[in-house]
């Protein structure tokens, strides 16, 4: 299952997914986006796509999202929670609907469907959730302060999630990427060329990376050496710092 699928790095991942020949459930708004990659990527492949559309900052959609499986005898091994958006701008000047669906979205919905899924991989014996943070995880992010907060809630919960299931034949992993070239900018209402997109990866990349790093189970991915560079450095450097640097990137 792959929430997000209709565009950028959750497209990505299931184009990879598709060609490794995982049959797929599809999740995101965009009903019509997801049949066209449904018929796409079936012919090309010959696997089995399933399109779950859904708005997951409504309270409870998670759940008829994993009522969809249980009606269709589906069977989830592999959860990719990459559904995700950001906003530009001060808190205090943000349309509030928007933080409020952002926390659904990026928190809210991720833990909901962890918390479906994951009972029944530990009881399986077999297991993998990808939950996809971001580089925004490691410090504080001004004028993005909720979007910010939203990726590190989401890295730390997937690595304690990680260490709980240790042994149990399910895996957790926080993918974490830098600036990445997707729909991102456009739905976070960004200024088009910010320092922080000047150089974005590819979200086919990123999302081989990801992939790689779920199918070895390993707890944190930084994909790309821009990523690997800035953790270490907002290791090293005092928060007062780290938070500067993220309030000029994201301008
Ligand atoms: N691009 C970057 O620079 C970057 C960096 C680090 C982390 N990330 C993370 O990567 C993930 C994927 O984002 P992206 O960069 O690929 O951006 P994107 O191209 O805008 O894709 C976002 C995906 O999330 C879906 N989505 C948004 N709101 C939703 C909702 N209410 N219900 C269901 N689905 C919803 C969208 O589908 P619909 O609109 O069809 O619903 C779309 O498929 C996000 O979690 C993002 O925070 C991105």
């Amino acid at each position: 299952m792959i929430t997000g699928a209709s565009g950028g790095l959750g497209l990505a991942f299931a184009r990879i997914c598709a060609k490794k020949h995982y049959d797929l459930v599809l999740v995101a708004r965009s009903e019509g986006k997801l049949h066209a990659l449904k018929d796409q990527l079936e012919n090309e492949y010959g696997i089995r796509v399933y399109v779950c559309p859904a708005d997951l900052s409504v309270p409870d959609a998670a759940l008829d999202v994993y009522n969809y499986t249980g009606k269709n005898g589906l069977t989830i091994d592999v959860l990719i929670n990459n559904a995700g958006f950001g906003d530009d701008g001060s808190f205090a000047d943000c349309d509030w609907q928007k933080q409020y669906d952002m926390v659904q979205v990026n928190i809210t919905a991720v833990m909901h469907l962890t918390h479906c899924f994951l009972k029944g991989m530990i009881e399986r014996r077999k297991g993998k959730i990808l939950n996809v943070s971001s580089v925004a995880s490691f410090c504080a992010g001004p004028d993005m302060s909720v979007y910010y907060a939203s990726k590190a809630f989401i890295r730390s919960f997937s690595e304690a999630l990680a260490e709980e299931v240790r042994g149990t034949g399910v895996t957790v992993t926080a993918l974490c990427p830098g600036p990445t070239a997707t729909g991102f900018e456009k739905a976070a209402a960004m200024k088009s060329g910010s320092m922080m997109f000047r150089k974005a990866a590819s979200a086919e990349d990123v999302a081989e990376a990801g992939i790689k790093a779920l199918e070895e189970g390993r707890v944190l991915c930084y994909p790309g050496v821009f990523v690997k560079t800035v953790n270490i450095l907002s290791r090293l450097a005092p928060r007062s710092v780290t938070r500067k640097f993220a309030e000029r990137m994201n301008h």
